[in-house]
């Protein structure tokens, strides 16, 4: 056999499985795993000896911004960065303008990501209540790897784009839905079997405690999170796990954040909801005790909370309420993100920081690698329905593969990143633990830090539809 690329002499991590071996692709895939050598010739070769083979990573929540405000961000550079930071797959989210609300948008946004591409992607689709409950079956016809609600936010009318820091009788903007209207989605959606993602936040709620704190004068942390309290969550996340049980619809609750938030999706899940759990290496890794070393950057929605919410978030992940742990890349330029506290855009990159943060994580013994590439490989594939063919090392399935040094040290810094905008609130961070080669169906996207391949990356669709 001639084999395209063989990695020779590398640890396999599966969730179940840690082994000596070395791989063989041929044609983009897996085409044998064996610990003895197997006879032919190599086109390429790397010796991954004393290193760790990865399913491929995938980060199901990425905020691309292309098409739309591609000054902050657009495909080829959040690709990049997810390929830099030893992630094969991305889903990207539809907050985009236009946002992916209808089957023409969804082809649209193919032809626009395809040709800058440097990971494979699945395409969130928008939910939007009565402006789109039409269209949800075309775009489930058409491949959405799901459909996002922005529980909580308004947007505008005219580009659709978020309203971070809405205020009643603002132009342009088109109020929250009410509670039925969000319901209409829940039922919607679950006729197309595809998963409901949610950002999970009361948006009556926070408006009203917002303006109560605002009118004191206060610009401290502390100040966002009393207008955005542990409390908003909590309801919201309650409300959505009884719509989903009462729906039949397939939720998955994006970055969580609280102790209360996790104990009501474990509740869920114990009465047989079928509802799963992602949270973010920032609800894992900060608190509102970094905010003032960190400084604006840390603004993202939902915010950052308290040290026993961080506490109860690596709980969760421990006892199985959280199964994925996503980056929620959500670029802003340097400047956007300096200023009032209740002024500037909530979200920040992390697409290239989230793998080496949680490698660290795995030095310092807060999870094992085996439990890393179920929350980061295995566990999104089959939530999402693009098991195994994403998401292990079997044979037969596309060659996505990441390597990883556990030795290796690195330290971040916000002006390496591949992303445009160059922030992160991770800036001078040593890690141990870092990402050296990124392989999508066998081409190797990224060596040691370098994108060196792209790009080549492919639409990839839920099984199931
Ligand atoms: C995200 C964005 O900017 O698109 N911002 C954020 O703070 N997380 C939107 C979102 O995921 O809520
Ligand atoms: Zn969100
Ligand atoms: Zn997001």
């Amino acid at each position: 056999m001639n084999w395209d690329y063989v990695i020779k002499n590398g640890t396999i991590v599966t969730p179940n499985e840690f082994y000596k071996a070395t791989i063989y692709i041929k044609n983009g895939k897996i085409a044998a795993i064996s610990d003895q050598p197997l006879e032919g010739t190599a086109k390429k070769e790397t010796d991954a000896t004393g290193q760790y083979v990865l399913p491929g990573l995938i980060d199901v929540h990425v905020h691309s911004r292309d098409p739309g405000p591609t000054y902050k961000e657009d495909f080829f550079t959040s690709t990049q960065a997810a390929a830099a930071g030893g992630i094969t797959t991305i889903f990207d989210m539809p907050n985009t303008t236009p946002p992916t609300r209808d089957a023409a948008s969804f082809h649209a946004q193919v032809k626009n990501l395809t040709p800058k591409a440097h990971v494979d992607f699945g395409l969130w689709g928008i939910a939007l209540g009565p402006m789109n409950n039409a269209n949800l079956a075309e775009l489930h016809e058409a491949g959405v790897i799901g459909f996002k609600y922005f529980w909580g936010y308004a947007v505008n009318k005219n580009t659709f784009q978020l309203t971070y820091n809405y205020e009643p009788g603002m132009d342009d903007v088109l109020p929250p839905l009410s509670d039925g209207e969000v319901y209409e989605i829940f039922q919607n959606v679950a006729k197309t079997g595809n998963v409901l993602a949610i950002h999970g936040e009361d948006s009556s709620l926070i408006q009203t405690l917002t303006e109560q704190v605002k009118k004191s004068g206060r610009t401290d942390y502390e100040a966002l999170l009393e207008g955005r309290p542990n409390l908003a969550e909590e309801v919201t996340v309650q409300m959505g796990t009884s719509f989903s049980r009462a729906s039949g619809a397939r939720l998955h609750v994006l970055h969580v954040t609280t102790a209360e938030g996790a104990e009501a999706i474990r509740h869920a899940q114990a009465q047989g909801a079928p509802v799963s759990a992602e949270t973010c290496p920032h609800y894992l890794f900060l608190s509102n005790e970094d905010y003032p070393k960190v400084g604006p950057v840390m603004k993202i929605y939902p915010p950052v909370k308290y040290e026993k919410d961080k506490q109860a978030l690596w709980q969760a992940i421990n006892d199985g309420t959280i199964t994925i742990v996503s980056s929620d890349h959500a670029p802003h330029t340097p400047e956007e993100k300096s200023g009032s506290l209740w002024k500037i855009p909530a979200g920040m990159p992390g697409t290239e920081t989230i793998a080496p943060l949680m490698l660290n994580a795995v030095n310092e013994g807060k999870l094992t690698l085996q439990k890393l590439t179920a929350l980061m490989a295995e566990n999104p594939a089959k939530r999402f329905g693009i098991f195994p063919q994403k998401g292990s090392l079997d044979v037969g399935t596309d060659a996505d593969i990441t390597i990883v040094d556990m030795d290796k040290e690195t330290v971040i810094k916000a002006a390496d990143l591949h992303s445009k905008s160059k922030v992160t609130a991770y800036d001078g961070w040593k890690i141990k633990g870092v990402p050296v080669e990124t392989i999508v169906r066998g081409e190797t996207v990224m060596k040691n830090g370098e994108i060196v391949h792209g790009p080549s990356g492919q639409l990839v669709k839920p099984a199931s539809r």
